[in-house]
């Protein structure tokens, strides 16, 4: 029987994942129009700015059931106006799966909303486990000074449905007011 080396790392206290399947993609504020709650303030910023950055290891095809793919993401510390750096957010498009996520290093809010509209916000800290069930819309926002890091874990037929969000977003958004972190309804 042979023995194998891993094919990917992770490296513990970074969260970031290493290897030749790793997929990487980036998100620079010009791909994020219409984001956030100021679209001219968004506008005129930095639009090269990197807001966050995304990690796969996928080792089965997406779409085909029974596996799971492993992520890690990077978001950025900042604000458009009030609103905290965030990912643009999405159900998944295998409507009913669920997803784990973990927070390693900064802090920051994963906002949940589900199928009625109903919205809540969990403290994601390095070692905080959150458990996102089917059916609940789910986006992260670093509410601190340093990159927010969270590892992910999602079934490899999830997909990601962003339409329904662009078209109808998330029924409150994450907001600095009074200098504190503020769920605040549209
Ligand atoms: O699978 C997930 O839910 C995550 O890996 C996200 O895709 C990642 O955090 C980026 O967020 P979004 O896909 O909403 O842009
Ligand atoms: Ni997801």
């Amino acid at each position: 029987m042979a023995l194998f080396n891993p094919k990917v790392f992770l490296t513990l206290t970074e969260g970031k994942l290493e290897g030749t399947e790793i997929k990487q993609s980036y998100k620079y504020l010009n791909a994020l129009a219409g984001v956030f709650k100021n679209e001219t303030a968004r506008a005129e910023m930095d639009q090269d700015a990197l807001i966050y950055e995304v990690q796969a290891y996928m080792p089965v095809e997406e779409g085909k059931s029974g596996g799971l793919f492993f992520g890690n993401s990077t978001i950025y510390p900042g604000k458009v106006d009030q609103e905290y750096f965030m990912t643009r957010g999405h159900f998944h498009s295998n409507f009913d799966t669920a997803e784990y996520y973990w927070g390693v290093k900064g802090e920051g809010y994963l906002i949940l909303m589900d199928e009625n509209r109903k919205i809540w916000a969990e403290k994601m800290t390095p070692g905080s486990v959150h458990y996102i069930p089917g059916k609940v819309a789910h986006r992260v926002a670093n509410t601190g000074s340093e990159p927010l890091v969270f590892n992910a874990c999602w079934p490899s037929d999830a997909g990601h449905d962003y339409e329904s969000i662009a078209e109808h977003g998330f029924s409150a958004r994450l907001l600095e007011v009074d200098g504190e972190p503020k769920l605040v309804e549209e």
